[in-house]
């Protein structure tokens, strides 16, 4: 796929912008603080609803504004397509001029990988921050992924909340273990389907760079859902005086 087309209206430091853009690589040079990582970051919330930079949509609106716009036409292999994302007092999304009732029906439909300065972390940083990067990737490229894993988020929220409480339940406890641990073997799943597909053409592509080996392996302790249930148990004690779920895999 390629994107043909940015518009961006009020975004950032843009007023209003129009970018063509080619099918193959595109440089975009500057000085420092001139919009280049800005027009990234309107890409960015395009592919997955969300900027990289921030968490406050309004953070991406033009100071002095209260609207921004952005708007990006791409092509695929079989088909052209078109979103148009809002943000105001609200975010809106469209796909092809249809309003999206869900930010995740936007995945998919511009595949990007992202590696900025701080990205250096999926390598130096502690595996929380190789997970999310694993998450961006997959749920780009399969749907239901990310459908389990705000399943997952749910369950955890819930159950840490009950951590919270003076009482406790076993029985209760439980429940949400099972759930967990349900779709923490599909998130294991996916995620070690995924690596088991990139880890050759890695290989590949880091020899030719470096002239040195690379070896890459998705290692996790819940691997499916006998162990995780396994892990909740033995871990049960010390959540309840933490207050919440210690084995996690997100
Ligand atoms: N909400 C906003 N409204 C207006 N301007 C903004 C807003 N947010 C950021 N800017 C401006 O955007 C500019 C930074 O843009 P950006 O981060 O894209 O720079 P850059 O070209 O990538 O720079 P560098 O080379 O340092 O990475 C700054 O001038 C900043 O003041
Ligand atoms: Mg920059």
């Amino acid at each position: 796929m390629y994107i043909k087309k940015i518009k961006i209206q009020n975004f950032r430091n843009y007023e209003n912008q129009e970018i063509e853009l080619d099918k193959n690589i595109n440089i975009f040079y500057g000085n420092n603080a001139q919009g280049k990582t800005n027009i990234l970051e309107a890409i960015f919330l395009c592919a997955l609803g969300r900027s990289f930079r921030t968490n406050k949509d309004k953070e991406m609106i033009k100071k002095g504004q209260d609207f921004s716009n952005i708007e990006i036409d791409y092509e695929k292999k079989d088909r052209v397509g078109n979103i148009k994302f809002k943000i105001g007092d609200k975010k809106y999304v469209y796909l092809n001029d249809i309003k999206l009732k869900k930010l995740s029906e936007l995945l998919g439909n511009i595949n990007l990988v992202i590696f900025t300065p701080d990205d250096i972390g999926i390598l130096k940083d502690g595996p929380s921050a190789r997970r999310k990067f694993l998450d961006m990737m997959i749920s780009q490229l399969r749907p239901h992924y990310i459908y389990n894993l705000n399943r997952y988020f749910d369950v955890i929220e819930q159950r840490n909340n009950y951590l919270k409480q003076n009482s406790y339940n076993n029985d209760m406890l439980e429940i949400w273990d099972e759930k967990l641990a349900e779709y923490g073997e599909i998130i294991y799943k996916y995620r070690n389907e995924y690596i088991e597909k990139i880890k050759e053409k890695i290989k590949d592509i880091h020899k030719e760079i470096t002239n040195e080996e690379i070896k890459l392996e998705y290692i996790s302790d819940c691997k499916n859902k006998e162990d995780y249930l396994k892990r909740l148990k033995k871990n049960r004690e010390i959540d309840k005086i933490k207050g919440y779920t210690s084995a996690r895999n997100t």
